[in-house]
């Protein structure tokens, strides 16, 4: 068995509040097997360059609680390249790193597949603020993107209330309605329009008139990215002239994507940190580290690439041929809970929300 003298741990791709939890983890778990960890700096980008530097128990001190990442970001299309691919084995040479924690979402685990198979091992843990990484039911940076979203919903409504207005309101998501979704339920918004549903605009006027009727006053509608950028501000000038209702539009964009992560995602993050450097030192690598049903497991790397394009649609079940049928139906079996619980809280949320 590989024998680990030394680790790199990076960030790739969005940021997600948490990551520096992991972070945190990682270079202490590392060290407690008396492992040297190195940080690489800008995701890819710098371990294509060599940014990179050591990391002691003292330097990840006061991080747990800090948004962003320390160790910063980037997406790298570079390392897609072959040349890219070479420059970034070399400099793991060059340090003598001997595997990789990377930290991030689907492009990133792409990233570590690609250094694993060119002889990197690497372990991957989902960090991004949208949830969609279908391994996994959560995503480390979704629980305070969700709070974030929240709050700053709950300070709309205030306003709404005062000045009998309507505000949409476009979260972050990428194609994910999981932010959206969610906090439209829990901050009581009038409608939620995702990718994943059909929205039905004549059926939301015909609710704000009646429950303005009935002595309503403010109107949140959330609308979440993926239905285009244009989506959300048209859809609050039709809701003006359709109900009479004044209504503002607001996008959040960023500004969800920072601040102090929640004690959840700083325990998800610290288990997923710690359970990632235990299977690298075992030898298991091409893995991304997910939390089912509450327990933090190991899923195969192309497997979760693959179950991700499939519950996207990125492929058709035809094209996983070099999978057996039994993992094929396990797939299919993951994307439908994965649906049919998205589809009890947009049901939930049509039916109470009012
Ligand atoms: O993946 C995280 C995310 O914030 C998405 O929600 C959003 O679509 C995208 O990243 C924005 O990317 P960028 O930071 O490059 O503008």
């Amino acid at each position: 068995m590989k024998v680990f003298k030394k680790i790199g741990v990076l960030t790739s791709g969005g940021d997600a509040p948490g990551m520096n939890a992991a972070v945190r983890a990682v270079v202490r778990a590392a060290l407690s097997n008396g492992v040297e960890v190195v940080g690489i700096y800008r995701g890819y980008s710098g371990l294509i360059d060599g940014d990179i530097k050591a990391l002691d128990i003292r330097d990840v001190s006061n991080t747990i609680n800090k948004g962003g990442t320390v160790l910063y970001s980037d997406r790298c299309p570079e390392l897609k390249t072959p040349d890219g691919l070479a420059k970034a084995v070399e400099t793991c040479h060059k340090f003598g790193i001997d595997g990789i924690v990377t930290i991030g979402g689907d492009g990133t685990f792409r990233g570590a597949n690609a250094l694993t198979k060119a002889g990197v091992p690497c372990v991957g843990i989902p960090g991004t603020i949208d949830n969609d990484i279908t391994s996994t039911d959560n995503t480390i940076g979704f629980d305070t993107a969700m709070n974030t979203t929240l709050d700053l919903v709950d300070k709309l409504r205030d306003t709404c209330e005062s000045h009998a207005r309507c505000n949409v309101v476009e979260v972050m998501g990428r194609g994910a309605g999981d932010i959206a979704l969610n906090t439209a339920i829990a901050s009581g918004s009038t409608a939620v329009a995702i990718p994943e549903f059909d929205f039905d605009e004549e059926e939301l006027f015909r609710k704000i008139k009646t429950s303005k009727k009935l002595g309503k006053r403010n109107f949140i509608v959330t609308v979440s990215e993926g239905m285009g950028s244009d989506y959300a501000p048209t859809l609050a000038k039709k809701i003006q002239a359709e109900t009479g209702v004044e209504t503002k539009f607001a996008r959040f964009a960023h500004i969800v994507r920072g601040g102090t992560p929640t004690l959840r995602d700083r325990i998800l993050a610290t288990r997923m940190g710690a359970y990632a450097v235990d299977r690298l030192l075992q030898g298991k690598s091409n893995i991304v580290i997910c939390e089912r049903h509450d327990e933090i497991v190991a899923r195969d790397i192309t497997f979760a690439l693959d179950l991700d394009a499939l519950y996207k649609g990125v492929v058709s079940e035809g094209e996983l041929q070099g999978y057996g049928a039994d993992v094929v139906e396990e797939m299919k079996r993951e994307c439908r809970e994965r649906r049919e619980k998205m589809a009890a809280l947009y049901e939930i949320e049509g039916r109470l929300n009012l």
